[in-house]
């Protein structure tokens, strides 16, 4: 089973083996330098390397580790952000290259498939976007006249394959799924055979401009790119990016149903945030995979209370007869809307990024990987302009999104000096977290299954926030741009690149327990 940035598996993981990368390489210059071994640096490495570039991936931990490997994989040209706003903020022709670009990506994965032979569950299916009340029937008939605008094929139906009541049902043709795991695997060989070298355990910490290229710094050493990309879901270091990505937390859970009625196609309904629903078999097993009760990381208490709230929705509406696994994933919501592709900015221009994917992350992966391969190949890209890092959009939205991050910080920070005392660790039970002060400390403390205690300075390394326990995944999330940390602190993802001071508690215990 591979690894992934949470405590809980998801049902990818429990799929597949291990990918071992071959032989390290002695040399550090590469003409690209792909920072993050997820779906976005893999396919984009396979990419490159195919067109003759000679590329290094770089990974902190394992081949995905980050939200690849707890993705719910759908594959859209419907958006989560709807082509009516697409349309509204952006004008009808840049709303038109974003459904050209997603139905590019799904053809990409297709032709990926079909090429490298990938045993990964591709099929093509039908979506489904339901309403259940007027508002959302208005909403969902807005929807269809933009889709028609922009050329996503699409018509009213009256079937849902999901035993739920409906008024109106917009069913999307030609979207798809995958396991999202296997499918990287066998790029990841791929991007091998073609000469590309991965290196995993390899925190990239800084880069800057060298001499001729790009010099980034990397726990194991040094290398050089004439481009650099960052394919780390969110960038290290601070910029402007961070202020315009929101961190959110989603829940999704598989499992098997009594009556064998798992529904064809991708399943949404409207509310927010929405549940969905779609079916993946795996080596002729079936699972229905459900998630929703999305919230901004390190705003939510009882995120166990989101799985419990999930499970009892599809109860409701499914025979489930077991659950297989449950899990959460990250992801980065952008302030207008579309992500952020091509130059990052306030570095030199030929280092590169691919974030802000929402909820539609693996489609904007092959989106990121056409158009950072255009950019980084011809100097160009069809897409560049729609998805340009450095747009400022001034859409509606946008203050009182910048304005919520500022609030979470001060809210935080109050939260941080309050007047807890280091006994109430003592009240910890086994698998539980928490924030506590004591002697002028702030401690984040977590008791292990085995009663022994972990603390670690809560300052996130990033620009110090305070982290937040998050019980489900056993983790410390910053709530400020959603850097993640293991219970000793160590980084789970970024945007930090340090992890959280770890802190010597045995003394401040035996200290109390001898006063
Ligand atoms: Fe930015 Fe924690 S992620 S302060």
């Amino acid at each position: 089973m591979v690894l992934r940035d949470g405590a809980r598996k998801s049902l990818w993981q429990e799929t597949v083996t291990g990918f071992l990368p071959a032989v390290e390489p002695k040399q550090q210059h590469f003409d690209v330098v792909i920072v993050g071994g997820g779906i976005t640096g893999i396919t984009l490495g396979v990419e490159l390397q195919r067109s003759g570039k000679k590329c290094v991936l770089l990974e902190a931990q394992t081949l995905g580790f980050g939200t690849t490997g707890g993705t719910t994989a759908h594959l859209n040209t419907l958006m989560d952000t709807p082509y009516t706003d697409i349309i509204k903020n952006f004008g009808l022709e840049n709303a038109k290259m974003v459904a050209t670009a997603a139905r590019e990506a799904i053809n990409l994965v297709k032709q990926n498939v079909e090429t490298y032979a990938i045993d990964c569950g591709f099929e093509e299916v039908p979506g489904y976007l339901f309403s259940q009340n007027e508002t959302q029937t208005s909403e969902l008939e807005d929807i269809h006249e933009a889709c028609q605008k922009v050329g996503v094929g699409c018509s009213f139906v009256d079937e849902l394959p999901v035993p739920i009541s409906y008024q109106k049902v917009l069913r999307i043709e030609r979207q798809a799924k995958f396991h999202p795991l296997r499918y990287i695997q066998k790029m990841a060989e791929v991007f091998e055979k073609e000469g590309g070298v991965i290196i995993e355990s390899c925190r990239v910490t800084n880069t800057g401009k060298g001499e001729h290229d790009i010099e980034v710094e990397a726990t194991t050493g040094k290398f050089y790119g004439q481009h650099v990309v960052f394919a780390t879901h969110i960038p290290i270091g601070v910029n402007l990016i961070h202020f315009r990505c929101a961190a959110y937390r989603s829940y999704a859970m598989a499992v098997r149903l009594e009556d064998g009625q798992y529904p064809e196609g991708l399943v949404y309904d409207m509310y927010d945030p929405y549940h969905y629903y779609r079916t993946q078999t795996i080596d002729g097993e079936n699972y229905l995979i459900a998630g929703g009760d999305d919230h901004r990381t390190g705003e939510e208490t009882n995120t166990n209370g989101c799985f419990l709230k999930l499970e009892s929705h599809v109860r409701s509406h499914f025979n489930v007869s077991q659950v297989v696994s449950q899990w959460s994933s990250q992801y980065f919501e952008p302030a207008d809307g579309l992500p952020y592709i091509g130059h990052l900015p306030g570095n030199p221009e030929n280092v590169l990024v691919a974030t802000g994917y929402g909820g539609n992350g693996i489609t904007y992966s092959h989106v990121a990987t056409i158009t950072l391969s255009e950019l980084i190949l011809t100097g160009k890209s069809r897409y560049e302009n729609v998805f340009r890092p450095g747009r400022i959009k001034p859409v509606a939205g946008f203050t009182e999104f910048v304005k919520h991050n500022a609030e979470v910080v001060k809210q935080f920070v109050g939260r941080w000096l309050g007047q807890d005392k280091l006994h109430e660790a003592a009240d910890l039970a086994s698998g539980e977290g928490r924030l506590v002060k004591y002697e002028g400390e702030s401690l984040a403390l977590y008791k292990d299954d085995s009663g022994v205690l972990h603390a670690v300075n809560p300052a996130c390394t990033h620009v110090k926030c305070a982290v937040a326990w998050n019980a489900a995944e056993k983790s410390w999330d910053c709530p400020c741009h959603g850097a993640r940390y293991s219970v000793d602190g160590e980084v789970l993802t970024g945007p930090a690149s340090r992890d959280l001071e770890k802190i010597e508690l045995r003394t401040l215990v035996d200290k109390e327990e001898n006063a």
